[in-house]
């Protein structure tokens, strides 16, 4: 199993500040992920927090799933009429099904040796010439922060080599620095790549 207990646990106490410090934060690459989605497309949010990224999607007139395992969370994006997987990563055995993924800093709270196979899955889950987003942080190795959440780092090149050895192909990568709920400034990647 992908879950971090610990981490999920950090999450059910901070419901509201993880909200307020992401409402309003504008993302390019949601843009640029909002223009490579075909009419009508079935889109995944995986990971989907507060489901401010899972709306945007909806009010754009896609077929949005969330996946969220943080009940607390997953109550707020069902208020926004959102259908909601509540369960993990592990869940996403679909084939053939999602247009788009969108995982946003969430596949960073599993350690190294789950991301290849959960992957895999992702990429089995769309659709051929699908679009995938994943949001991680850049770095060297794993450990928790301040706050107890589990956070595996990656530098860009063995990203690139995981999602092309799941068979993505990557067609767009931006670098930026966020400060994040626990406080610290870091580096950070949105790699886009088609199914
Ligand atoms: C940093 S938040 C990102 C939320 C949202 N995608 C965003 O960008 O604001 C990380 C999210 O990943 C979810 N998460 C952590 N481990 C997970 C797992 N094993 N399966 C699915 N979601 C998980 C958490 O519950 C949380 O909602």
């Amino acid at each position: 199993m992908s879950v971090d207990e610990d981490t999920l646990a950090v999450y059910r106490n901070r419901v509201d500040d993880y909200k307020k410090l992401v409402q309003g934060v504008k993302n390019p690459d949601l843009d640029y992920f909002l223009k490579c989605l075909p009419n009508g497309a079935r889109v995944l949010d995986a990971g989907a927090g507060p489901g401010l990224d899972a709306s945007i999607l909806k009010e754009y007139g896609f077929d949005v799933i969330a996946l969220e395992p943080v009940a607390e969370f997953a109550d707020l994006i069902e208020q926004r009429g959102i259908k909601t997987i509540r369960d993990s990563f592990d869940s996403i055995t679909h084939k053939t099904e999602f247009d788009g993924i969108w995982a946003h800093f969430s596949l960073l709270h599993i350690s190294r040796d789950h991301l290849p196979k959960i992957l895999s899955n992702f990429r089995t889950a769309m659709k051929p010439g699908g679009t995938f987003v994943i949001g991680m942080k850049l770095g060297k190795g794993s450990k928790r922060d301040k706050l107890g959440r589990l956070y595996t780092y990656y530098s860009t090149d063995e990203l690139i080599k995981l999602l092309t050895t799941a068979g993505f192909s990557v067609f767009r990568k931006r670098q930026y620095r966020i400060v994040g709920l626990a406080g610290d400034k870091e580096s950070c990647i949105a790699i886009m790549a088609n199914s």
